[in-house]
């Protein structure tokens, strides 16, 4: 079967023309004019956009002796409500276990379940020799990308000897390291002074991490990777400080690479201390930041030191989930809603309030993490990529909240922002999966994407 958007602008990472949208089966066949199908979407007035991919979600991620509360069902389904049509979510390997027990849990969750394309990260958290012989097999398998976290000590955290065991393993197998970079260290020891004074409160939480321990680690992970000749992604990214560590590495010809998130772009650390404990909904690692660094969060998407935008959805309930850290800020677990509102957030706050034009919002959105990410057929419209369309009506108006959101989670950190701009139709290999306010999907649609291996030039 065909289908035709038509009469859209269609926006691409480098150009917005107005044209039509050929699909056939689940490719898309032609851009132009003139073009006839057995069936017609109506775009006028709307933009036509390649859908989003989000490289960093946790849907049903054990944390803190809890898990997220969106599985592959309900996550997958928020994200395709909100224009994103590809997620790459983490797998964690538990200390002491495999990576390939790890990776048939994760299969188990997600295969069946999902609504839209997805793939795998592989995050290390125990790096001991025979673990480190298992990368290739993912490789193979198509799960192409390997996270370390430099924070989370006794949990998730490796150390420099384990990291530069991944980095060096990445050489032989291909494939790229991510980075969580946050002093793991430091942030445990001010986390003992915050509880031994009596600071309990979420906002103590931000006070434990701040963006100098960011840059630390940051600084610290370029140089791990510049010492094996490997390329890195730098997963997160909050601050002046560890922008400038990249900035610099990559003015000195390393290929290194970046995100931010978009609770990075919107919320500040302001947020943390509101009361009755409502601080605890807005704890994530790193922490959000003051203000200012929003300022250079753009400026670096602008100038190419950070490529991506992604959310870190990570939800967990106010209730019974972050209430766990009710007079313990430690034991808040840490992560944000946020896969349903990228884009429409991108639109309304940083596309009209000028801070980057709808042709950089594809780019930091879909294209850039597609590529990086080997994404062969996502993140472009154009002939022979899979038709993962979003058709975007920029004029509505609408009011974020929990009440009418599609993601499992008790609370919005967006509560009552009002937005404009809203996906009218979202399309997934040419299949409709929502349409005029509602996931018209199955779960189980959504299929495993094997990605291919991203291998930047490192200059010796
Ligand atoms: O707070 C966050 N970001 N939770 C998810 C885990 C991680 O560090 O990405
Ligand atoms: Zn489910
Ligand atoms: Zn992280
Ligand atoms: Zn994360």
């Amino acid at each position: 079967m065909s289908r035709l958007i038509r009469g859209g602008r269609v926006v691409t990472a480098t150009d917005a023309f107005d044209a039509d949208v050929l699909i056939e089966g689940e490719s898309i066949a032609a851009i132009g004019t003139g073009l006839s199908a057995d069936e017609e979407i109506d775009a006028s007035g709307c933009l036509v956009l390649p859908g989003l991919v989000d490289n960093h979600t946790h849907l049903s991620m054990p944390f803190g002796g809890t898990w997220s509360c969106d599985d592959y069902d309900t996550g997958t389904a928020a994200a395709a409500a909100g224009g994103t049509t590809c997620i790459v979510d983490f797998i964690i390997q538990y200390v002491g276990g495999s990576l390939k027990d790890a990776r048939e849990e994760w299969h188990g969750r997600a295969d069946g379940a999902a609504h839209i394309d997805y793939g795998f990260h592989m995050a290390i958290t125990d790096a001991q020799p025979n673990v480190i012989a298992e990368m290739g097999d993912c490789v193979e398998q198509g799960i192409t990308s390997f996270k370390v976290f430099m924070a989370y000590k006794g949990a998730l955290m490796v150390d420099d000897e384990q990291f530069l065991a991944v980095l060096e393993e990445t050489g032989k197998t291909g494939g790229l390291v991510m980075v969580h970079c946050e002093n793991g260290d430091a942030v445990v020891r001010y986390q003992k002074e915050a509880m031994a004074a009596g600071n309990t409160s979420p906002k103590y939480h931000a006070w434990s991490r701040p963006p100098e321990v960011e840059g630390e680690a940051t600084g610290r992970a370029i140089r791990l990777a510049e010492w094996t000749k490997r390329p890195l992604f730098v997963v997160h990214v909050t601050c002046e400080e560890s922008v400038n560590e990249i900035r610099a590495a990559r003015d000195r010809g390393l290929p290194i690479f970046g995100e931010t998130c978009i609770q990075y772009l919107y919320l500040t650390v302001d947020d943390l201390d509101r009361p009755d404990f409502e601080g605890a909904k807005y704890v994530c690692s790193p922490p959000l930041r003051e203000e200012k660094n929003q300022a250079v969060l753009y400026q670096a998407l602008r100038q190419g030191a950070l490529q991506g935008i992604s959310t870190d959805h990570c939800p967990f309930n106010f209730k019974e989930q972050k209430e766990l850290g009710l007079g313990d800020f430690t034991k808040i677990p840490n992560g944000l809603p946020a896969i349903e509102h990228r884009l429409t957030l991108l639109y309304d706050r940083s596309v009209r309030a000028g801070h980057m034009s709808v042709v950089d919002l594809v780019r930091h959105g879909s294209w850039g993490p597609a590529r990086i990410f080997g994404l062969d057929k996502k993140g472009a419209l154009a002939p022979g990529f899979d038709a993962d369309v979003v058709v975007f009506d920029p004029d509505v108006k609408h009011t974020i909240s929990a009440s009418t959101h599609v993601m499992n989670v008790d609370y919005d950190p967006f509560e009552g922002w009002e937005v404009q701009g809203k996906p009218r139709f979202v399309l997934s290999r040419g299949e409709t999966v929502y349409a005029d306010g509602k996931v018209v999907s199955e779960p189980g649609r959504g299929r495993f994407v094997k990605r291919s291996i991203f291998e930047p030039a490192v200059a010796s």
